[in-house]
This record gives structure tokens, C-alpha cells and sequence, in this order.
């Protein structure tokens, strides 16, 4: 079984995040999102991963190399332009061969990664498994309505009018019967070649695409808001033996919790700590600062004075108020500061399509 993990697009939707740097490379308790799809490609029995590439590429060959830290082997092949997931395997055809291959949207998180998968393709009856989950809001994902009996009787993309409440999870399994079905592919109105269309396809050629219903939680980090849901749920499912203390924690800090701690940092005596938090390396929090649940703190920040609540803070930022953020999700060397000169006010140095609530 070959893996296919795709880390293209424009990640738009995460602006002002993704101006810099590719989305599958934020964090999520202080790891790269796409580290988390390798995981599971691995625990899935998959040896040899292909990375789809877009027009963003950045950090992700310099962080991920052949693969050989995730006990896997790593290539990539550039996309380009996104015209589509059905499009991105049309991409990887050489790659794949005539393999079966799991293909893992690289924007996706599973709690169980893709171990039912194959669990269900082991019955030997199935073209394609496709996992789904009940959502609220249905018409953003793709969807699949099922009979009691588990027949599948419709699958479409983002439907105005959803005819069940199942989205259609970012991993899929497949048989090399996709790729003819690929080639005969048209663009949707949209333009992409839609992997729905083709699932779709193979179901009315083969009855044969079986569909799951996925326990535990997943997340499509499409919005800002998903990256902090995703590291809340990351951090409440890590194993004990993530949260090791590398750094220092002085006697007279206040810490609850599962917390992990980098080499060479410090929690400062009268600051208070309450996990689940993740905190790099070198990051200091100083006597009077407060980390609450959830948060995650990348190497050489510095807290002082303040609070931070269920929060993602990425590398080098300083804060230093007398206030609390909660909820936020602060980039790469960004400093908070308190304004103590006139006149008086707030005083904003922000980059494009940033976001303030006060
Ligand atoms: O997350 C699950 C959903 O993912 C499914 O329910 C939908 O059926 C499926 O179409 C997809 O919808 P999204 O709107 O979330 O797809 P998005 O454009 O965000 O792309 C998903 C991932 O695939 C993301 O990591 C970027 C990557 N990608 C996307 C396209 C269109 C590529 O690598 N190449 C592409 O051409």
C-alpha cells in the first residue's frame, strides 16, 4: 500500500498565516500539521509517501527530507496550480503504479488515523473505502448519503441542498480502479477535478466503493478557528509520555496538569501553569504570567505578566501586558507589548488581512 499526502493549494482561507508559508506546516501542539498525516500513514503499514506540492512549498522538503525520521520514504511531486484532489492523484500516476494507496488531505486530522480503513478494505469486497462522520454543517464538505444497510446511494461535493448529515472525511483508500475512472474525468463547474465525481464514478461502475462511519473526532483545519479547535483536541489526546520536562520549573511556579516542556526553558517562580500546554524550547514565562489549557507556545517565546488561554503562540513572540488573550492565534516572532507613553491608545503594526478583537 503506497501513501499519497497532499499539501498543494493556496490556503487562502488561513490568511494572514499562510502569506508567509504553507499551511500544512502550521502548528498543532507545536508540530507541523502535515507530521500528523505522516504518522498515520506509517501506523497504516505505508512505507513510501509521495507529498503533493503547490504553489507554496516552503518548509515542507527542508522539514520532511526523504522521510527517514518518520521511519518512511519521502518524494515529492509539484501540482502546481490546485485543479483539483482527483487531479493531484492524476499527478502522482507514475508514483502510484498499480498499487492500492491511501490518500490523506494534508489539512486533515483524525483521531484514529487511517487504521479502519483498512480494517474494512481487509474484507476484500471493496473498490475504494471512504470514512464519514455526522456535521452540522454538511453543505461545506463533501457527502454521502447511506442506506440502513450501508449501500451508498449518493456522493456530491458541498451540495446546496445536503441529503444527509455524513461529511466526507479527507483519507480515502483506494484500488488502482480509480485511475481509468480518473482519465474519463470532467472539471466540476468549480473547475477541479473533484474527487467526489470520481468516487461517484467508481460506485456506478463497480458497486464495490464501501463507506465507513469514523468514531472519535476529525477536523478540517480550513478556518483559523479549526487550528485552535485541532490543537485543543491534539493536546487532550497526546500519550503521557509527550508531556516530558525538559526545562526547568522553579518550586515556587504553580503548575497543574499535563505539561510538556523544552530543553532550556524556564517557568519563573509566581507564574502559573495549567495543562494540557505544550512549550517549546528556550521559552521563558516569567513570575506573574498565566497558561491555561490548551495553549501551545513555540520555541523562544517569552510570556510576562500575562495570560494565555486555549491559544496557539508560534515561535519567538514576546508578550508582555497585563492582560489576558484568549482564543488567538499569534505568528512567528509577533510581539504584544503595553503602550506606556502618550497619547494613549492601542498601537497596531499589522501585516495584511490581519485580525483584531479587542
Ligand atoms: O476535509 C474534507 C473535505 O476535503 C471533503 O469533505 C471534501 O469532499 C473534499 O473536496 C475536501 O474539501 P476542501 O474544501 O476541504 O478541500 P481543499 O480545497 O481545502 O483541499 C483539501 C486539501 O488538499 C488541502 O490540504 C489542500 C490539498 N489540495 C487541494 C486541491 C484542490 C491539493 O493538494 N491540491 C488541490 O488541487
Amino acid at each position: 500500500m503506497k501513501g499519497l499526502l497532499l499539501a498543494g493549494g493556496h490556503g487562502t482561507r488561513l490568511r494572514p498565516l499562510t502569506f508567509r508559508g504553507n499551511k500544512h506546516m502550521l502548528p498543532i501542539a507545536n508540530r507541523p500539521l502535515l507530521f500528523y498525516g505522516l504518522d498515520h500513514l506509517k501506523e497504516a503499514g505505508v512505507r513510501e509517501v509521495a507529498i503533493i506540492l503547490g504553489p507554496i512549498k516552503e518548509g515542507i522538503e527542508d522539514q520532511i527530507g526523504d522521510g527517514a525520521d518518520f521511519g518512511l520514504h519521502v518524494t515529492y511531486i509539484t501540482q502546481g496550480e490546485p485543479k483539483g484532489l482527483a487531479h493531484a492523484v492524476l499527478c502522482a500516476r507514475e508514483f502510484l503504479g498499480e498499487e492500492d494507496f491511501l490518500m490523506y488531505l494534508g489539512d486533515n486530522l483524525l483521531e484514529h488515523g487511517a487504521a479502519p480503513y483498512l480494517e474494512r478494505f481487509a474484507q476484500g469486497d471493496a473498490s475504494a473505502v471512504v470514512g464519514a462522520v455526522p456535521v452540522k454543517e454538511p453543505r461545506h464538505y463533501g457527502v454521502v448519503e447511506m442506506a440502513p444497510d450501508g449501500n451508498i446511494l449518493s456522493i456530491e461535493e458541498k451540495p446546496a441542498s445536503p441529503k444527509s448529515n455524513l461529511a466526507l472525511i479527507g483519507v480515502y483508500l483506494f484500488t488502482p480502479e480509480i485511475h481509468r475512472i480518473i482519465a474519463e474525468l470532467k472539471p466540476s463547474k468549480r473547475g477541479e477535478l473533484e474527487i467526489t465525481d470520481a468516487i461517484w464514478a467508481l460506485h456506478k461502475a463497480t458497486g464495490r466503493v464501501r463507506a465507513i462511519r469514523l468514531e472519535g473526532w476529525w477536523k478540517d483545519t480550513g478556518q483559523p478557528t479549526d487550528l485552535i479547535e485541532a490543537n485543543e483536541r491534539v493536546l487532550a489526546s497526546r500519550p503521557k509520555s509527550f508531556f516530558a520536562v525538559q526545562g526547568e520549573i522553579d518550586p515556587q511556579a504553580n503548575v497543574s496538569g499535563h505539561i510538556a516542556l523544552g530543553a532550556g526553558s524556564v517557568i519563573a517562580a509566581g507564574a502559573t501553569i495549567r495543562g494540557p500546554v505544550v512549550l517549546g524550547r528556550k521559552v521563558r514565562v516569567e513570575s506573574g504570567a498565566y497558561i491555561g489549557p490548551y495553549t501551545s507556545i513555540g520555541d523562544g517565546s517569552v510570556i510576562r505578566r500575562a495570560e494565555i488561554d486555549h491559544s496557539i503562540l508560534m515561535e519567538n513572540v514576546t508578550v508582555d501586558i497585563p492582560g489576558r488573550i484568549v482564543d488567538s492565534i499569534i505568528g512567528r516572532g509577533s510581539q504584544i507589548s503595553e503602550r506606556t507613553h502618550h497619547p494613549k491608545g492601542h498601537s497596531f503594526i499589522l501585516g495584511d488581512s490581519t485580525q483584531v478583537v479587542l
